[in-house]
């Protein structure tokens, strides 16, 4: 089914089309429309692949002539923006017919004198070694069996469902699935829930990794804009569910990466409500959910609100603790647990017994361990955000209540080009476009505080003269090391 965006919310997206700072002299209001639809779309807040209101409604919702309407339209389908079909309407597409990029995240991390800022990822806090001699003492207990628990080993099912429950959510460790962290623990759930063809509804921008795992099985991606500086719009998601039905929807609701919007309580209602009514399954990555920064209160989980096993939850240790401890979970009804663990024995059987221990010892010690975490993200997160004023004052941003990363709004959209020559100066970033759809998201670029202060404050040195450099009309090399 397709998607519409009605008059209203065009408009609400639109904002001050016609006053603009940038607007350009005498330019007609026909060509203002085109060129702010444009940028929309450039920046992921309107879909792909979105019907548009008809000329008359826009007219109607704007305030302005019909002909303005026909003129901006006819504009957009030149430029490649706008695809028509008489009788049926117009959708929003990209010139040159671009899909949604397959490419994830990742690059090797080995060279010391580049300042990496891909990863979105801390160090391991100090009490690890701690935890991982614990568990090896503990390993005894186990040794004596085959090893294979496809669920996971039952005290940290238990241990990790007891975090659900202080979070306002009662669960049972039945209702827990252990996984390899928290991107196996989507591609379990797409294996189990979105066979190849199925329309997965995501946000733009969303985690890169998400999206690699959503083309990896075959699903047909729609997109749902979320706003750098407000968040989701709750209308456009929920109309969004509603309309295109898809067979999932796959939602960032705390600390979203990379915006960190926090998904306030009234929308995680509304949109359990809707999953239900629509016959959608919601997959809500809780990845962030550990990681406020300041004393904003998380809501309960979406799950707390639905009623009908139609949200699930994944979570896990990387981003509170350390990713290489590769130990993640799924949250859902016990008979989706099982169906989920049934999957599993096809991939991988189990998850290692020793990481589980040791994840217990972390998980035994949040209250020790975490506070800390928040406090050096929250000093590195000002590092950042001042080294930013004081150098790059044309960019803008939203400081994040929460999570580990700003999504900063460029001066123009020249994140690509930023990103290969910021590699020239031994700073590695991961530009806007890998966070969305191909050919969307270049006036934006992802900058993770997950280093120390004193490198974050260099990295923006260094950004800043590659901002200039561009300025200077330098072309970066095509050759570029970072690996989609
Ligand atoms: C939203 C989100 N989900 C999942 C992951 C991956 O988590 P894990 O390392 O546990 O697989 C990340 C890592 O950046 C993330 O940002």
């Amino acid at each position: 089914m397709t998607r519409t965006i009605r008059g209203p919310h065009l408009t609400r997206l639109l904002g001050n089309w016609h006053g603009l700072p940038g607007r350009r002299g005498r330019m007609p209001d026909y060509a203002a429309l085109a060129g702010s639809v444009r940028g929309l779309l450039a920046d992921g807040r309107l879909p792909l692949g979105v019907r548009l209101p008809a000329e008359r409604e826009l007219a109607d919702a704007l305030r302005i002539s019909r002909t303005t309407v026909s003129a901006a339209y006819r504009l957009l389908r030149e430029s490649g923006h706008l695809t028509s079909r008489r009788g049926a309407g117009s959708w929003t597409t990209l010139p040159g017919g671009f899909r949604v990029a397959g490419g994830g995240l990742w690059e090797h991390s080995d060279e010391p004198d580049v300042l990496n800022l891909v990863h979105a990822a801390l160090a391991a806090p100090p009490q690890l070694l701690e935890a991982a001699k614990a568990a090896a003492g503990q390993l005894t207990r186990y040794a004596g069996g085959p090893g294979y628990h496809p669920a996971g080993i039952g005290e940290l099912r238990d241990a990790v469902a007891a975090t659900y429950t202080r979070r306002g959510l009662p669960t049972s460790a039945e209702q827990i699935m252990v996984t390899n962290g928290v991107q196996h623990a989507l591609d379990l759930v797409l294996r189990l829930l979105a066979p190849p063809g199925a329309g997965v509804l995501v946000e733009s921008p969303t985690y890169p990794n998400s999206l690699s795992a959503c083309i990896a099985r075959g699903a047909r991606v729609t997109t749902h804009g979320v706003d750098p500086a407000t968040g989701w719009d709750d209308e456009q998601l929920l109309g969004a569910v509603r309309q295109t039905r898809p067979r999932l929807a796959y939602l960032i609701a705390d600390f979203h990466n990379p915006t960190g919007h926090l998904m306030p309580t009234r929308l995680r209602e509304r949109l359990a409500a809707t999953a239900h009514v629509a016959g959608v399954d919601v997959v809500v990555d809780e990845a962030y959910a550990d990681l406020p920064l300041t004393d904003v209160e998380v809501p309960p989980p979406v799950a707390a609100f639905d009623r009908h096993a139609r949200v699930l939850s994944i979570g896990g240790m990387s981003k509170p603790y350390w990713g290489g401890l590769r130990v993640g979970w799924v949250r859902a009804a016990a008979p989706v647990v099982q169906r989920l663990a049934a999957v599993r024995v096809g991939v991988d059987l189990a998850s290692p017994v020793l990481d589980q221990l040791v994840a217990m010892q972390l998980l035994a010690r949040t209250d020790e361990i975490i506070p800390l975490r928040r406090a050096q993200l929250r000093s590195q997160r000002d590092a950042l955000v001042g080294a930013l004023r004081d150098q790059l004052p044309q960019w803008r941003f939203v400081v994040p209540e929460g999570g580990l990363a700003l999504w900063v709004e460029l001066d123009a959209p020249v994140s690509s080009a930023l990103a290969r020559s910021a590699e020239e100066l031994g700073v590695r970033v991961a530009a806007g476009p890998r966070f969305g759809a191909d050919g969307t998201l270049e006036r934006f670029l992802r900058l993770p505080y997950t280093l120390a202060a004193a490198d974050l404050v260099e990295a923006v040195r260094r950004l800043a003269a590659a901002r200039s450099d561009l300025d200077r009309g330098w072309r970066p090399q095509p050759a570029t090391v970072l690996v989609a």
